[in-house]
């Protein structure tokens, strides 16, 4: 029987989220996408343009199919929570039903279980500012959007993930090495995100038999990494010092996100994988 997933942090078909959603379509699963509320009309209204088209070609010749497009904001668990000036906000009162709790009574309710929890998603307000200046404001926003954000995906779709399926998260080497420029309590953020891995592992293992990875990948010159400001420079960082100087694809990390939310990856749970092109093992630039 074919699998299902569910992807959080799919808007356009640049970031990392697109590109595994394809690897996981092309491997037979039947695909689910959580979009951001802002960006949810121009993303489907693109979607039914055949805007993508071409990017939804997969290796056989057919196209991607995103089975359903949810509206979320994984900022809030429950309608509880959304405060009023957001409830009222041109852009989020066209759409209901976003908070993570009843996305997944959503799927739920279409579907009844998925089989992979895919976690793409990262915002930070203040990410060009030092973390020296960072206000607390900032930093707990980021740690919202970035790292809960997971918490609390993972608890509200686990009850509904088979037994024997398996989640990953995105996370970045900002978070185990300073990064000058990754700043506003990002680096924070992912290293949150690494050490609830771990945790979420353990849990979500004896719970609901599910494993647990995150994938630590290079750069890529996605919509959010550009907001970041220095994309290109690490890029071109990577390209120079890595061992192998080539470009990133947001395929590779695709296809490593298929691999380990795969039977191959029976074994592997609670890790942090590295996708890219080695750059994390050097120790000195050349
Ligand atoms: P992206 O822009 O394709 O994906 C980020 C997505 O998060 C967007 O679709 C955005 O709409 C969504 N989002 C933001 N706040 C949200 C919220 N509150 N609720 C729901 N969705 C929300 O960019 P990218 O770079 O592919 O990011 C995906 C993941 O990859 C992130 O976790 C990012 O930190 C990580 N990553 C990216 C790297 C890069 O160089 N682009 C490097 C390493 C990790």
């Amino acid at each position: 029987k074919g699998k299902r997933a569910f992807i959080a942090g799919v808007a356009d078909d640049n970031g990392y989220g697109w590109a595994i959603a394809k690897a996981l379509a092309a491997a037979g699963a039947e695909i689910l996408v959580g979009t951001w509320v802002p960006a949810l009309n121009i993303f489907e209204t693109s979607l039914r343009r055949g805007k993508f088209d071409e990017s939804r070609r997969l290796p056989n010749g057919s196209l991607m199919k995103i089975t359903k497009v949810y509206p979320l904001d994984a900022v809030y668990d429950t309608p509880e929570d959304v405060p009023e000036d957001v409830r009222e906000n041109k852009r989020y009162a066209g759409s209901s039903n976003w908070t993570v709790k009843e996305v997944a009574e959503s799927v739920k309710n279409d579907f009844g279980t998925i089989d992979i929890l895919v976690h793409s998603l990262a915002n930070g307000p203040e990410v060009t500012k030092p973390l020296m200046e960072t206000s607390r404001r900032g930093y707990l926003a980021a740690i919202s959007a970035s790292s809960y954000s997971y918490v609390s995906l993972l608890q509200h779709f686990l009850p509904i993930m088979n037994p024997g399926g398996a989640s990953i998260s995105l996370t970045y080497i900002a978070s185990e090495r300073s990064i000058p420029g990754y700043g506003g309590g990002m680096s924070s953020a992912k290293a949150a995100l690494e050490s609830d891995t771990r945790v979420l592992a353990f849990e979500a293992g004896r719970k609901g038999q599910i494993r647990v990875n995150t994938i630590s990948a290079g750069p890529l010159g996605s919509r959010a990494a550009k907001a970041i400001g220095f994309i290109e420079k690490m890029i071109d960082y990577s390209y120079t010092n890595a061992p192998l100087q080539k470009e990133l694809l947001a395929d590779e990390v695709g296809n490593t996100a298929a691999f380990l939310v795969s039977p191959l990856a029976s074994a592997i749970t609670g890790s942090v994988v590295y996708v890219d092109n080695g750059l994390n093992t050097m120790g000195l630039a050349t």
